[in-house]
């Protein structure tokens, strides 16, 4: 396949500073690998695109068609790892959904010992892509767990998919990479399962990032289910008094916590920025009006 997206090679050609900078301040490339998702959490928002809840009320309503393939998206992460990006976030929708999973995240150049290719994914179809995964050079696996039952996975995501595909997959996710990371929503819906999965990653020794919701325009009706985090910092402080605050270059702020050696994070409003609803869609060189899917 020719690939869509012509970079750049001499070094004349482009100005690469701004990008230069971003990795200075250790910025990361998010890349979304595709904007379908096989459970439909209410809160999506899909960067700029048509998030999967909406598709699920109203089938007239799907993302972008893609129109890169699996060597453009190695092109440029590529391009943009030499200049400097050392973090790397394979994301989505659901990004083992994607037919361009395979040949991407096992296409990957080694980045050295302050790089990192992280997937962020529901978990639920790492069992079925097991065999290929542990072939790839990804240093972490994130799943998010914003659910603890069937109930409340039906709940925020709109499936039937049972919670025990999802502990399945985490577990799956364990005998791949040596780093698997949580990450849950404090929402309405799971507000009474939040200890249950702090106490679940406490005891399996995982990491595990609590996140206040953000509003985007695609959630901004149920803004009304968003929890503060802060019920969880004070049951956090009950536990620990190793904790401190992170808000450091381009990241998120940060609260961050050890109970027994194991690393909680939350993200609180108040340590201010985020991510969430800042990111857009990439453009391919030949068609502006056609997004990348980067
Ligand atoms: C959009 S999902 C995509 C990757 C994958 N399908 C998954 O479920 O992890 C990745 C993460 O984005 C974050 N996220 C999405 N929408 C959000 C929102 N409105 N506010 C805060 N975080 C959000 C959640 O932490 C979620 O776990």
């Amino acid at each position: 396949m020719t690939p869509l997206l012509t970079l750049p090679t001499a070094d004349t050609a482009v100005d690469w500073t701004a990008l230069e900078n971003f990795a200075a301040l250790r910025g990361q490339l998010r890349v979304s690998l595709t904007p379908r998702c096989n459970i439909a959490c209410y809160f999506c928002h899909n960067e700029a695109d048509v998030p999967p809840p909406l598709t699920r009320r109203d089938r007239v309503q799907q993302p972008r068609r893609r129109d890169i393939g699996a060597e453009d998206f190695l092109t440029v992460i590529r391009a943009m790892t030499r200049r400097g990006l050392r973090r790397i976030y394979f994301s989505g929708g659901e990004p083992l959904t994607s037919p361009l999973a395979r040949e991407v995240l096992t296409g990957l150049e080694p980045l050295g010992p302050d790089g990192s290719y992280t997937l962020i994914t529901n978990g639920t179809r790492i069992r079925t892509h097991r065999s290929w995964l542990g072939d790839t050079l990804l240093d972490k696996i994130k799943v998010s767990l914003h659910y603890f039952s069937d109930e409340s996975l039906r709940a925020i995501a709109g499936t039937r998919i049972g919670i025990d595909a999802i502990l399945d997959g985490i577990d799956i996710a364990r005998g791949i990479v040596d780093h698997v990371e949580l990450n849950c929503l404090l929402l309405k819906q799971n507000v009474h399962e939040v200890r249950h999965i702090l106490d679940f990653a406490l005891d399996q020794r995982m990491p595990v990032q609590f996140i206040e919701l953000v509003e985007t325009e695609f959630n901004q009706d149920q803004r009304s289910t968003a929890v503060s985090a802060d019920g969880v910092i004070a049951h956090l402080r009950t536990l620990t008094r190793d904790e401190h605050s992170e808000v450091v270059g381009v990241g998120q702020g940060r609260r961050v916590f050890r109970v027994d050696g194991v690393k909680i994070e939350v993200i609180h409003r108040s340590l201010g920025r985020h991510h969430v609803g800042q990111c857009g869609p990439a453009r391919s060189a030949r068609s502006a009006s056609k997004g990348s899917g980067l």
